[in-house]
């Protein structure tokens, strides 16, 4: 395998589709110019939707280039392999140019080529095509067209290629827009080589990450107008995907793209400035640098932080970014030269970088230094709260990142102090949430909410809005979620055993995310089952109510729990019941729920979208509302 870089791999790329008649375009600016639906170009389509949808493009029909993308949904998995705030697509286009045929075979090809590619093992190269539904037939043709790619190549295509559902392989950018099925090519990453597969066993290694993603070839041709398919567009396209921080990552043989030339000299700032060892700190390290490279494409862009839009996106970036400095410790005031890393490194392809490097870096510091400020002035509140016996002792006035932690003289921190800590002090919600979990303590999260509403009531000022955009974190909706995600760890219990237990649970306003203890895939099957259980305690109207209790009788009438250990001894055990008596769901849990699972139907029928491992012996579920 050639050991290019990221920059030879992305002018690799360019060159080889160049030649394929491509005009080259330059990546559009990360904030659409066009288009003020979307925060960020998103994907590398994105900048060329009017030209997808039938307008001409004065570059012409064949179109290749490296888009810049910013992508947020999944912020809170940034730190592990894949998941990045920002990264780079490269892509080509046929706008009622080549279709199938052209556009696979040219992808293999800058795969697999020794000279003009990448030089990939083709022994290790798998692919899916969609089966079909009621908007699109199954795609034999892209079938036919794999088999004879892998045949040429003296491949069986035997175990190579699949053919998967909408959930993975239709893309759409949205609920408006060009769509259509697409063709995903995977690499193998194990050492040994899977050879070829059964569907099953193919799917189960890309749970595991041993096969990855590296290219998705969407082949467009339908309009879908409000969430549904609408027609045929007049042109067939094709618009293709590959991730350039995965390739390099393949193309280096490492674990992540943390580890390659993309990121590696961020990485070793950080372990000189701070002593401290990546592979210790691993996930801290990836966080900061993320989103600190995220930040200086954002500034580049034209983008400041503020308080909402894409600033505000900006804003949380740089206060994420700056929570992590603390707990490495690693100074404010070498904040530049880790900038400065980025700044050199995609200087010289993107020039406004270079052009805009003060700015860049004084944004950065300033929005660095304020947030400190904020977070040490509320960690001292904060502590005050929680031991109202050490105030005065000088322990508050160690640097935030090493504070000790004595043992709390409370165990539950009131509604009215959560409220006091964000308004007055701006201490966001999370860290809150966080510190409060470091030390086993409640959070009277109800208290919290009333106290919020009352105060949005009040005054409608620009303060309010500041806290709505996901800092509050307790909308409707994210009350459903909370609910609906004690309706399905019951549902869980009963179909795929009682085994099952809650190990961790995140929700956004967008999904939910449950980490539960079960060994092996929970078929899906048995996930429809457990949406149905949701659905129908939605359906049913089910109260959602709250008593307090002594922790011992809780536990010996069966309530749900996972964490007895770090509860006092009265805890809050939430019952959803419907008015016949039927019982869906008994937990322990600080809340906040809706008051009736009927609100819940609002946001539409509530469906697991994915199943996966987590780590050994632990699942992992992401669930949303969907509307039909
Ligand atoms: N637009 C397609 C994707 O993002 C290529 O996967």
């Amino acid at each position: 395998m050639n050991n290019l870089t990221s920059g030879e791999i992305r002018k690799r790329f360019l060159k080889f589709f160049e030649k394929r008649g491509h005009s080259i375009l330059p990546s559009a600016p990360l904030v659409p110019e066009n288009d003020p639906s979307v925060l960020f170009n998103t994907a590398g389509m994105q900048p060329l939707v009017p030209y997808l949808l039938g307008e001409e493009h004065p570059a012409g029909k064949r179109l290749a280039d490296a888009q810049k993308c910013v992508r947020t949904n999944d912020i809170e998995e940034v730190g592990d392999n894949t998941h990045f705030t920002f990264f780079e697509m490269l892509g080509n286009w046929s706008l009622g140019d080549y279709f199938k045929k052209e556009s696979l075979q040219w992808s293999w090809e800058f795969l697999t080529d020794k000279e003009e590619g990448l030089a990939l093992d083709p022994q290790r190269i798998f692919v899916t095509v969609f089966e079909g539904n009621e908007d699109a037939p199954r795609d034999e043709e892209a079938y036919e067209i794999w088999k004879n790619i892998f045949e040429k190549a003296g491949l069986n295509p035997e175990g190579k290629i699949f053919f998967m559902d909408a959930e993975s392989n239709w893309w759409s950018a949205g609920d408006n827009g060009p769509c259509g099925p697409d063709s995903e090519i995977f690499y193998d990453r194990t050492e040994k080589g899977l050879s070829s597969l059964t569907k099953e066993a193919f799917m189960e290694a890309d749970d595991r990450q041993d096969i990855v993603e590296v290219w998705n070839n969407v082949f467009m041709e339908f309009l879908k107008k409000d969430g549904k398919v609408a027609g045929k567009l007049d042109k067939r396209n094709v618009d293709t995907g590959a991730g350039l921080e995965r390739l390099t990552a393949i193309i280096q043989n490492k674990k992540s793209p943390y580890e390659t030339d993309l990121f590696i000299e961020g990485v070793e700032l950080i372990e000189e400035k701070t002593g401290k060892k990546y592979i210790d700190f691993q996930r801290d390290f990836r966080i900061l640098l993320d989103h600190l490279r995220t930040s200086v494409f954002l500034i580049s862009d034209g983008v400041i932080p503020a308080n909402k839009d894409q600033g505000y996106i900006l804003r949380r970036l740089l206060r994420r970014a700056t929570l992590k400095m603390k707990e490495l410790n690693f100074a404010f005031s070498d904040i530049p030269f880790l900038a400065d890393i980025f700044i050199k490194k995609y200087g010289e392809v993107y020039s406004n970088i270079l052009e805009k490097s003060e700015e860049i870096k004084r944004e950065i510091e300033q929005e660095v230094n304020n947030f400190s400020k904020t977070l040490e002035k509320g960690m001292r509140e904060f502590e005050k709260i929680v031991n109202p016996e050490v105030k005065n002792n000088n322990i508050c006035k160690i640097d935030f990142g090493s504070v000790e932690v004595t043992g709390p003289a409370v165990n539950e921190i009131s509604g009215d102090d959560i409220f006091k800590l964000v308004t007055t002090y701006g201490f966001p919600v999370e860290l809150i949430r966080e510190e409060a979990g470091k030390r086993n303590l409640l959070l009277d999260e109800d208290g919290f909410r009333k106290k919020m509403e009352e105060h949005s009531k009040k005054s409608a000022t620009a303060s309010a809005g500041k806290f709505k955009g996901g800092l509050g974190g307790d909308s409707p909706k994210i009350r459903a979620f909370h609910t609906a995600t004690h309706l399905m760890l019951a549902g869980l219990q009963k179909f795929a055993g009682e085994g099952v237990h809650q190990k961790g649970s995140n929700i956004t306003e967008e999904r939910a995310r449950f980490d539960f203890t079960h060994e092996g895939k929970v078929e899906r099957e048995i996930l429809d089952k457990v949406e149905d259980y949701v659905n129908g305690a939605i359906k049913a109207g089910a109260e959602v109510v709250t008593e307090e209790m002594e922790k011992e009788k809780a536990r010996a009438e069966g309530v749900e729990g996972s964490f007895w250990e770090k509860y006092p001894d009265v805890v809050k055990v939430w019952t959803i019941k419907d008015k016949e008596g039927n019982i869906y769901s008994r937990e322990l849990c600080g809340g906040p729920h809706a008051k009736n699972t009927s609100e819940l139907a609002q946001f539409g029928k509530f469906k697991i979208k994915k199943e996966s491992s987590s780590s050994a012996g632990v699942r992992r579920i992401k669930a949303v509302f969907e509307k039909e």
